[in-house]
């Protein structure tokens, strides 16, 4: 099928490649012309495992291309995705200002004789189909004089749920599809583009194994109402997991018990299961905090305190904040010491910054006045773009960072920081304090290496 995507970023492109991958001809715009230049040389804009091979796969075959030009592309589609992104606002509302932007455009170049599906993949307000529809009517009469007499577009939500650092993975082997729509003809038609997926009978590409667990995958078809709120009610959800684990790691803390044996011990039930319990410092990224804000400010919309969400947010923030607390704790004062930090990103896996919990204890370390050398394997690039007037130093790798360092704090839980030895670390350090913010080494091996260590809820 003949697809565009609007916006090459995490989730457009990724979605573009893969799609493109599966034999769909995929046209990507975005408006950042270096990164267009950048997918169009088989390049990744950004770190995603996999994603290199893949871009040089489908270049190759011809089945993806980028532009910043949405002509002819959009006049051709039969499927236009909205990817763009919805970076959070100061009162926690989405900014739809792109979103805005791709909807008009694409109202000045769909063609008055043709059917198109033009799918909200971007994380949207609840509500927002409508909204969308109407500024591609906007632009559609910028360019007709009125509005389409037929059907020639309807807007579907299609709620994107990967992972950073495991897009392809998850592009490829979702849990579930989710597809919203009023309109059958436009649920058939996407659900013939997500066939391939849906059914699983595509070769699964070199290093991305399709799971033994999976035969088909589940579709949910569903009006675009639900569909929005899937995506929302799924985030805030797993924010409040990992907040309620952290929760239970600072009960932990107080009574003596050890968080990830009481989250082992509760994981295995399969009412609950055992993924996003750990505890640590915090979530962060694109998604949880923007997407669990945005779902807020919609409840108090209409009326609704959603009590249990705001103390989601307010665990995780108070989360970030005790990092710095138990650094205190350990060392005094702050102020004039060097403090290694070992990772950047939000995550492992992936190079994005935003809303890394790391950003934040950066920020009250450079507040406190103290010296910050920090490592990352791979988001120290973005740093240095994002931040170039933070005054902290780059290390050229992870032992580099704590030489002569009073503290070192964990961040991001990469697993090359787990190949290190409490022993190699502390024999670096200038003073045997560490604060563990991922609960990676072990507190009876630091123990028995007299260092001060601070992990969260053990
Ligand atoms: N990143 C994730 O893990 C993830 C997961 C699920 C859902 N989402 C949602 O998907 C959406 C996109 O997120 P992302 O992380 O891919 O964002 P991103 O910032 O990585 O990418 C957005 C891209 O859109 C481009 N763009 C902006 N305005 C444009 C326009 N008018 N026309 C064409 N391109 C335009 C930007 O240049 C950028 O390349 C967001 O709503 C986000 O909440 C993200």
């Amino acid at each position: 099928m003949n697809v565009v995507v609007f916006g090459a970023g995490y989730v457009g492109l990724v979605t573009g490649a893969v799609l493109a991958d599966l034999g769909h001809q995929v046209t990507l715009i975005d408006v950042n012309r270096a990164k267009v230049d950048r997918i169009n040389r088989a390049e990744a804009p950004i770190f995603e495992f996999g994603l290199e091979s893949l871009l040089q796969r489908v270049r190759n075959s011809h089945k993806l291309e980028a532009t910043s030009n949405p002509s002819p592309a959009v006049s051709e589609a039969e499927i236009i995705f909205i990817a763009v992104g919805t970076p959070p606002q100061e009162d926690g509302s989405p900014n739809l200002d792109y979103v805005h932007q791709a909807a008009v455009t694409t109202g000045q170049h769909v063609n008055a004789d043709r059917k198109y599906v033009i799918v909200n993949k971007a994380t949207v307000p609840i509500g927002s189909a409508n909204l969308v529809e109407m500024w591609i009517d906007d632009g559609f009469r910028q360019r007709w004089g009125e509005s389409p007499t037929s059907d020639v577009f309807t807007v579907a939500s299609n709620p994107e749920f990967l992972r950073e650092g495991s897009a392809i993975h998850d592009t490829l082997y979702p849990d579930r599809i989710v597809l919203g729509s009023d309109h059958t003809w436009a649920l058939e038609r996407l659900a013939q583009l997500y066939r391939p997926i849906l059914d699983q009978n595509f070769d699964p590409p070199s290093g991305l194994p399709r799971p033994s667990s999976i035969t088909k995958i589940p579709l949910i078809t569903t009006d675009q109402l639900s569909a929005e709120m899937i995506k929302y009610a799924a985030n805030a959800f797993l924010s409040t997991k990992i907040s309620f684990a952290n929760e239970v790691a600072n009960i932990c803390e107080r009574v003596g018990a050890d968080i990830t044996t009481v989250m082992s011990g509760i994981g295995l039930d399969t009412r609950i299961g055992s993924k996003f319990l750990n505890a640590g410092i915090g979530w962060g990224g694109s998604c949880f905090g923007k997407d669990l804000d945005a779902l807020i400010y919609t409840a108090l919309e209409y009326g609704y305190q959603p009590q249990l969400l705001e103390s989601t947010r307010q665990v995780n923030s108070q989360q970030r904040r005790s990092v710095i607390k138990r650094l205190q704790e350990e060392l005094k004062p702050v102020k004039g010491r060097r403090i290694a930090i070992w990772g950047l990103a939000f995550k492992p896996g992936t190079d994005d910054l935003r809303d890394a919990p790391a950003l934040s204890v950066i920020q009250d370390l450079l507040h406190l006045n103290a010296r910050v050398t920090v490592y990352d394997p791979v988001a120290m690039d973005n740093m240095q773009q994002q931040y170039p007037n933070w005054d902290i130093r780059y290390a050229s790798s992870a032992l580099q960072a704590i030489q002569g360092a009073h503290a070192l704090l964990i961040m991001t839980e990469w697993d090359m920081f787990r190949q290190f030895s409490l022993e190699e670390i502390v024999g670096r350090l200038e003073m045997p304090i560490i604060i563990d913010g991922r609960n990676i080494f072990d507190p009876e091996e630091a123990k028995r290496l007299s260092i001060h260590y601070r992990g969260i809820g053990r």
